[in-house]
């Protein structure tokens, strides 16, 4: 599938923009983690980023089905087997352990985004590129801010992708911010 394909699914089922930002997010950090981890496969960790949620309009009522369907979906559209499997078990509530760099990848990126995001936005300018690594570490370490942005599997990167979490959220930012026009931020 290429990326124009993908996006394009994308689109069709995920009215919800910010969820498209997310994923666009997500999308840009695991291009750069293929990149640093020397993967000659970017597309395909990109593909895996992308849509990686591609089934959360359906399931957002029953999210005991959230990844398992999306995973189905892409199969049955004949996509690649290890984007399909990287889908499938980047959502914890599985509990299915992620074995391949690309899935430990997704699986620690994914609540990454949001926590970025929630730290660009409390910025006077709200801008990416006001946003700094340190701010960011910061903001980790505050419970109480972005909730939702599982601070646990984000420290993952650790032992998951032997990248400390200073390293990580770096990646996580310069990625994002050289799509900040698509994400608005
Ligand atoms: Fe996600």
């Amino acid at each position: 599938m290429s990326r124009e394909e993908a996006l394009k699914l994308l689109k069709d089922n995920l009215p919800n923009q910010n969820l498209i930002k997310h994923c666009l997010a997500v999308e840009a950090i695991m291009r750069a983690l293929a990149r640093h981890f020397g993967e000659g496969d970017e597309e395909k960790w990109a593909l895996a980023g992308l849509l990686h949620d591609i089934d959360y309009e359906k399931v957002k009522d029953d999210l005991s089905q959230h990844s398992l369907l999306g995973a189905k979906m892409l199969e049955d559209l004949g996509v690649d087997k290890d984007i399909c499997q990287a889908v499938k078990v980047h959502n914890e509530a599985h509990g299915i352990k992620p074995e391949t760099l690309m899935e430990k990848a997704l699986f620690v990126t994914d609540p990454l985004t949001g926590l970025i995001v929630a730290a660009a936005l409390v910025l006077p300018s709200k801008k990416l590129v006001d946003l700094t690594t340190e701010n960011i570490l910061n903001r980790f370490k505050e419970k109480a801010f972005a909730r939702g942005a599982n601070r646990e599997i984000i420290q993952k990167c650790e032992e998951l992708l032997n990248l400390s979490l200073e390293d990580f959220t770096r990646m996580g930012l310069q990625a994002m911010q050289g799509i900040s026009a698509d994400l608005g931020l």
